[in-house]
């Protein structure tokens, strides 16, 4: 086993590791609980890892896609549970990227009222950001991730060697959720290997989690491009992939932080400077329309009064309130010109 990585998420009694590097999906046995006699590995058709958990273990598919990621399949998922027999003493491993992480994260918080979960991250979204932090959920016809839990995994595998089996599409999509660090101040992404941009991420990540669990401050920086991004996705009908929203709502982040004289042209140039070097597109494959896109973005989980912002300025990131509807058209303009 090459470079491996572990970076603890520093929550008390609820502390737990998250390991990267090639081959780390063979400790999963290591990671359980103690007391566990069967394993629900739950996992999508198409992901094709396979786990070894030492214990009885049945393999649960969902649906792929966001499509899938919905309160039903969290309730087909725990009468499938249920009819195994599984309890409170055993665990629900998830095995795949963001969608099968919070899927299996949620019905893992809710069922027996709460049963542990460990991930096997096999998207470089997952790794970076989705399998890490306890933020579990389903989408609602009103927006992405309304219906959820914070649930705490047990351990986290980021294991390197399963990023060969993503497509070409989905693996540049999470690199959407890398140039989301690489603003939050990880530095310079581009002159490390690989394992060392997960290993940064997941060591940024974890520090915000440990400081601010539930989200009442400092957490909330982490969605730093997503409100538009979210929008972008509920819109389009999931015609983006969500690190491929992330890449234009970090552009979209920059530019309404430009509008509002936070931060200079030279600052937006770097934004879309780094998302074109991940081959990603800066703005919308389709022209949403503003108005339907600020309707969205106000039904956002984020928006707490009026138009809240993660923005960029002159002291670093920051959660903006109350962003003016002219900022943002400007910043809209600007973006699918
Ligand atoms: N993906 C944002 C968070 O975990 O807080």
């Amino acid at each position: 086993m090459t470079n491996r990585r572990e970076v603890t998420v520093e929550l008390g009694e609820a502390a737990y590791p998250v390991i990267i590097g090639s081959g780390v999906k063979d400790e999963l046995s290591l990671h359980l609980p103690a007391h566990a006699r069967r394993a629900a590995v739950v996992t999508q058709e198409n992901i094709g890892v396979e786990v070894e958990t030492g214990i009885e273990q049945r393999v649960f598919t969902i649906g792929d896609g966001e499509h899938a990621k919905v309160p039903q399949t969290v309730v087909d998922l725990c009468e499938a549970f249920a009819s195994w027999g599984l309890n409170r003493n055993d665990v629900v491993v998830g095995v795949g990227g963001g969608v099968v992480t919070d899927v299996a994260g949620f019905a893992a918080s809710v069922f027996h009222r709460g049963i542990p979960v460990i991930h096997v991250a096999t998207s470089l979204l997952g790794q970076v950001d989705a399998a890490i932090g306890g933020k579990t959920g389903v989408n609602l016809s009103a927006g992405k991730n309304l219906f959820g839990s914070y649930w705490q995994p047990s351990a986290v595998l980021c294991d390197l060697d399963t990023l060969g089996t993503l497509p070409h599409r989905h693996y540049r999509a999470g690199l959407g959720e890398m140039a989301k660090y690489h603003f939050l101040g990880s530095g310079d992404f581009s002159s490390m290997q690989l394992d060392e941009q997960v290993a940064e991420a997941v060591r940024l990540k974890a520090e915000v989690v440990a400081s601010d669990e539930r989200e009442g401050g400092r957490r909330a920086l982490l969605n730093y491009g997503h409100t538009l991004a979210h929008a972008l996705e509920t819109e389009g009908e999931h015609e983006l992939l969500h690190g491929e929203a992330v890449a234009i709502g970090l552009v979209y982040a920059a530019e309404v932080a430009h509008a509002m004289g936070r931060i200079g042209s030279a600052r937006v140039a770097e934004h879309r400077s780094l998302i074109g070097s991940y081959d990603l597109s800066t703005r919308p494959p389709t022209d949403y329309g503003f108005d339907r896109l600020v309707d969205s973005m106000r039904r956002d989980k984020k928006a707490l009064s009026g138009l809240t912002f993660v923005l960029d300025g002159k002291d670093g990131v920051e959660v903006v309130e109350g962003v003016g509807e002219s900022d943002l058209r400007v910043a809209y303009e600007r973006l699918i010109a």
